[in-house]
C-alpha cells in the first residue's frame, strides 16, 4: 500500500522505505504512480491462462549478517560495486538493475541463503581474479562437488564461491537457460 505511507513510517524497520538515489521520495499517490509504472512490461500467463503484464519487479532483499560491516564490505569489494550506503538499521548494496540487498545484522543465527548476479564477461574476470586473490574457494556447482573449478553452463561462465556468513553467491554470464 505505497499510497498510505506517511515519512514517519520510515523510523520503523517493518516499513522498510528509503529516499531515491535521485533525491526524490518513494512517499505520496502521485510519486508512487510515477515509480511504479514500468518502461515495459514483459507478457506472462496468469493462472486462468489469460495473458497479462508482468509489472512486478525486484525491488530490495534483505541479507542477513553476523557482521554487516564486513558483510557489505565484502560485496562491494568481490563484486566491484561502490562502497554501500547506510540507511537506518541496514547497509544498502545497490546492484546495476535498481535492485539493492540491504545488509543487516542478525540477532540470531543466520541461515545461509542464495544470491546469484549476472555479470559481463570482464566483470567475471575481474570477480573471479579478486576471489583467486584472497585465496577463496570457489566451485563449479551450486552443491560445491567442483572446487577450483568453473562452469560453462547455456554457452557463458558461472561460479559459485561463499560470503563471510556461508551465503552462497554466484555469478554467472549467462542467465539460466539463456
Ligand atoms: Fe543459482
Amino acid at each position: 500500500m505505497m499510497g498510505g505511507l506517511v515519512r514517519s513510517d520510515c523510523s520503523s524497520r517493518r516499513q522498510h522505505c528509503r529516499p531515491r538515489p535521485d533525491g526524490r521520495s518513494y512517499h505520496g499517490d502521485e510519486e508512487a504512480k510515477d515509480i511504479a509504472a514500468p518502461v515495459a512490461s514483459p507478457r506472462g500467463r496468469g493462472p486462468s491462462g489469460k495473458e497479462i503484464d508482468m509489472s512486478v519487479r525486484l525491488n530490495h532483499t534483505i541479507v542477513a549478517a553476523r557482521d554487516r560491516e564486513e558483510t557489505a564490505a565484502f560485496l562491494v569489494e568481490i563484486l566491484g560495486l561502490p562502497p554501500a550506503t547506510a540507511f537506518g538499521p541496514f547497509l544498502v548494496v545497490d546492484l546495476g538493475n535498481e535492485v539493492s540487498l540491504d545488509v543487516a545484522g542478525a540477532d540470531g543465527p543466520v541461515h545461509p541463503q542464495h544470491y546469484a548476479f549476472l555479470v559481463t564477461e570482464e566483470e567475471f574476470d575481474q570477480i573471479w581474479g579478486r576471489i583467486k586473490d584472497r585465496g577463496l574457494t570457489f566451485w563449479a556447482d551450486a552443491f560445491h562437488q567442483r572446487p577450483g573449478q568453473i562452469n560453462t553452463n547455456d554457452g557463458g561462465r558461472g561460479l559459485y564461491w561463499s560470503d563471510p556468513n556461508d551465503h552462497n553467491l554466484e555469478i554467472i554470464t549467462r542467465p539460466y537457460g539463456g
